[in-house]
């Protein structure tokens, strides 16, 4: 997938508070030496990379080739390629971060970071707090639609994903300072509600208030209501006359429709409660006075045709228009989500908004994209803000490798899948006589912690475009890329803390912090790269940037907690410090990927 540029990423009105990530930092002093080596060329971004070899360095700075095809034939004293990378690295200005540079290839600038410049930093981030290490991001306002279910639908496995993925990029986003509008456009209207209201009306005739357990479930009135609907022809139009009374405000069905909302959304805030995710309200309903208006906008422009007696916006490239009014008059979910943009655009002043829901919805959100940029609401140029992104999602497969489902239920309850998660958790916890050492809700805690953990981790690492199987036995694995190891692990280097009976809040204070040995190194240098991982993953929109990361971290310090001994050495405080640094960035990484960190194993 593209890589956003550092620099277009961190250009902010007010720069001058900004350090940014070491990357960004590595690239404003390149900017300063490209200027300088070729003046004509002023307006070329520094590219900034790590090296792929660690023995050439640790970033390169590969903007030597492509200078070269632009001067050369101009007159330029430059003969080539490697003279232009040579005078890059002359002129780049002193700076404590740099501890040495060299060339390499056709003028590859390697840098190697100076070792003392890592510990300073780290430092500073254990007396300052990790939020200074926070990404800058171009945008103030962000909307993140996600989760997004159905009503009279019960939520299932599909909802899980989307509801995790957002739920993380609105962290990320928000971490890097970003006003997060979390929306969730849940499907609360259209023409079923015409059946649904119908098929209550039967089963309750004196109206009397429906609660869930007069309805019992949800998912089951729905299928009872869809069959009444398909075999009954009277019932039929009956609902087809309810869908026009709701519309038309009709007291007797907004009531209804109001209750059969209201149990749908017990069911999934439950599901949200457990998750620790925190979402708003804005479901398809609230668009629907706002669309007329948004139609009109975009008729004036000339924008929506007449086809089969529909209205449609033709987009170029695509064989079937979009189709804003159905041939019946009724909008649908394209106008919804063209007046919800609207909103959000001129209303809510996001600059920023982002849709996480399956692949499969890939060609809506391109089509009604495309229609917004033709309308002039958003820049046609997808790297400009106000911006609007879809994050789509592959499907989550069982262990057959068909959709995920169980034996008994068309869809797996979502509900019952945390259940699992969470009890098969405990009992491995119990096995490890867990049981005699803590109290009942100690056991509990951790067992949802590791748990949901799990099950949000497993989703969360795999690159969100493909599909992945959904396997208990691998996710609760403590061994390998899973939350369980890695919950482990954080709770293992908070142990090496505890038990060298020092004040880490002291040493914080006092003590101080040098990378001697090489994987001392390599663990600082890894955990100052936090910021721009951050930055990338949700730049990007990639959240498994962020997993794979985190896992790297952990690797680190298990190479280095295996070479240099900790408590009782010679080096025992600066060690301790660098434990703690990395106890602060996995704790900082399982926030912002909604897991609870655990403590103690
Ligand atoms: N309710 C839709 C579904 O379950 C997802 C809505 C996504 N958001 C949007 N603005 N279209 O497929």
């Amino acid at each position: 997938f593209p890589r956003a540029k550092a620099s277009s990423l961190t250009t902010m009105e007010n720069d001058q508070e900004i350090v940014g990530s070491l990357k960004h930092q590595l690239a404003k002093l390149f900017e300063e030496s490209l200027r300088l080596t070729v003046p004509e060329e002023s307006d070329v971004d520094p590219a900034i990379a790590p090296c792929q070899n660690p023995r050439f360095g640790d970033y390169q700075c590969n903007n030597a080739m492509g200078l070269w095809s632009k001067v050369k034939g101009k007159g330029t004293q430059f003969r080539g390629p490697q003279p232009i990378g040579q005078a890059i690295m002359n002129n780049l200005p002193a700076s404590e971060m740099i501890d040495s540079c060299s060339i390499a290839g056709p003028g590859f600038v390697n840098v190697v970071l100076s070792r003392h410049w890592i510990a300073k930093s780290i430092r500073k981030m254990l007396v300052d707090g990790i939020e200074t290490w926070a990404p800058k991001l171009p945008v103030k306002r962000a909307v993140v639609d996600f989760s997004s279910p159905n009503i009279a639908k019960e939520m299932h496995v599909g909802h899980l994903r989307s509801t995790i993925i957002g739920d993380t990029l609105a962290r990320m986003l928000e971490y890097s300072n970003v006003e997060v509008l979390r929306r969730n456009h849940v499907g609360d209207w259209g023409t079923q509600f015409g059946m649904l209201i119908e098929y209550l009306f039967e089963k309750f005739p004196s109206g009397e208030v429906a609660n869930d357990q007069a309805i019992g479930d949800l998912e089951a009135f729905y299928k009872a209501s869809k069959q009444r609907f398909d075999s009954d022809p009277d019932f039929k139009e009956r609902a087809q006359r309810a869908v026009v009374s709701l519309q038309a405000g009709d007291e007797k069905y907004r009531k209804a429709w109001s209750q059969i909302c209201e149990i749908s959304r017990k069911g999934y805030e439950k599901v949200y409660e457990r998750l620790g995710v925190h979402l708003e309200e804005k479901g398809e309903s609230f668009y629907n006075p706002y669309i007329p208006g948004a139609l009109e906008l975009l008729s004036q422009q000339g924008l929506i045709e007449e086809s089969e007696g529909a209205r449609v916006i033709f987009i170029e490239g695509k064989n079937i228009p979009l189709i804003v009014v159905k041939r019946d008059g009724g909008y649908n979910y394209a106008s919804t989500d063209l007046a919800a943009l609207w909103y959000r655009l001129n209303e809510e002043k996001a600059e920023w908004i982002i849709y996480v829901t399956d692949v499969g919805q890939r060609e809506h959100f391109e089509m009604f994209f495309t229609a917004a940029k033709r309308a002039g609401w958003l820049p046609a140029e997808d790297d400009k803000y106000p911006k609007a992104s879809h994050v789509g999602f592959g499907l989550v497969l069982g262990e057959d490798g068909k959709r995920f489902r169980t034996r008994s239920t068309e869809t797996v309850k979502l509900v019952d899948l945390l259940d699992e998660a969470k009890s098969k958790c405990k009992a491995a916890l119990i096995e490890r006589g867990k049981d005699k050492e803590w109290t009942e809700e100690e056991l509990d805690k951790t067992a949802e912690a590791v748990g949901y953990g799990a099950v949000k981790y497993a989703d969360l690492k795999n690159n969100r475009t493909t599909n992945y199987t959904f396997s208990f036995d691998q996710m609760l694995n403590d061994k390998g890329n899973t939350a369980v190891y890695l919950l482990y692990a954080h709770a293992r280097i908070c142990s090496i803390i505890r038990r060298s009976r020092k004040d880490i809040e002291e040493l914080k204070k006092t003590g101080t912090l040098d990378l001697v040995h090489p994987d001392e190194r390599t663990l600082g240098l890894h955990l100052l790269q936090f910021a721009e991982i951050v930055e990338e993953a949700c730049t990007n929109l990639f959240p498994n940037l962020l997993c794979e990361y985190l896992y790297n971290l952990s690797e680190d310090f298990t190479r280095f907690y295996t070479n240099c001994q900790v408590v009782g050495s010679a080096e025992e405080t600066s060690r301790l410090l660098l434990c703690e640094a990395t106890a602060v960035v996995m704790r900082k990484c399982f926030h912002l990927l909604g897991i609870t960190p655990v403590y103690k194993i």
